[in-house]
């Protein structure tokens, strides 16, 4: 087994996903990249790989089963464990996304992605991240998640969604169950909110960078043992429920 430690990022081939990987690169770790698409993977590896990071590319559609089931199995060929897993893909959706007029397969969609994503890439990599000596789960989140500052007057909140937004709050909710059931194994699971960052989600309007954004994932990524689970952090820490 390597004596490195082993990261898997997924949608790490551009914006924030792509600096988590190149920071944990950057600290020493190896990073697999997880991407749906062979060229943008082959080009993030590459682009890594030049700026000196250990880096391999993992094919990964999280909303496909056959593929998640592939992605753990090249890792556990390749490395036999893992040490890090990031769940950064995510996506917004189509407009209009207003509850009295959204379209209910565009949140079947934004769900099927930003929550059943996340849970059918982290179960299909649990087996491997329990053979890790400090395993670490740090899921993507946003403050638009917060039902506190949703439902806070001059709140930093986001549009009205009743797709995106929502499908955080569940990313976080479920993440609370993972930690609970997670609670007597050396297990950490976390959840990140980059902030505000000018990336493809959001047509570069963010007026953070992605490199900025990718901070606190890091952070939780290579947290110490004994670290906190369960909890959602943003740069200056805690994010309310
Ligand atoms: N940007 C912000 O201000 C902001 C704020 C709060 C939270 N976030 C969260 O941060 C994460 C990264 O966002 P970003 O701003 O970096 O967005 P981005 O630039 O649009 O990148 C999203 C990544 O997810 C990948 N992806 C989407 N669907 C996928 C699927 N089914 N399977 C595998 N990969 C998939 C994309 O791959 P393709 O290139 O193939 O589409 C891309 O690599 C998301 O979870 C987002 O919700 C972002």
């Amino acid at each position: 087994m390597s004596e490195r430690t082993i990261a898997l990022v997924t949608g790490a081939n551009k914006g924030i996903g792509y600096e988590i990987a190149a920071g944990l690169g950057a600290r020493g770790l190896t990073v697999g990249v997880g991407a749906r698409d062979d060229a943008r993977r082959d080009e993030a590896v590459a682009k890594l790989r030049a700026a000196g990071v250990d880096a391999f590319g993992v094919p990964l559609d999280v909303t496909d089963d056959a593929s998640v089931t592939a992605a753990a199995a090249l890792v556990e060929e390749r490395y036999g464990r893992l040490d890090v897993l990031v769940n950064n893909a995510g996506i917004t959706g189509d407009q209009p996304q207003e509850p009295t007029v959204v379209d209910p397969a565009i949140i079947r969609t934004v769900v099927e992605t930003n929550v059943i994503g996340v849970i059918r890439v982290t179960n299909a990599l649990l087996p491997l991240l329990r053979r890790s000596s400090s395993p670490r789960i740090v899921n993507m989140s946003s403050s638009v998640g917060s039902l506190t500052r949703q439902s806070t007057p001059g709140g930093e909140t986001g549009p009205i969604a009743a797709g995106y937004s929502p499908s955080k709050t569940f990313l976080n909710a479920v993440t609370v169950q993972y930690a609970k059931e997670l609670a007597d194994t050396n297990i950490l699971i976390n959840l990140a909110c980059p902030g505000y960052c000018a990336t493809d989600l959001n047509g570069y309007r963010g007026y953070r960078t992605a490199e900025q954004g990718a901070a606190t994932a890091i952070r939780l990524a290579t947290l110490p043992d004994g670290g906190p689970s369960g909890q959602f952090f943003e740069d200056d820490g805690p994010v309310p429920w």
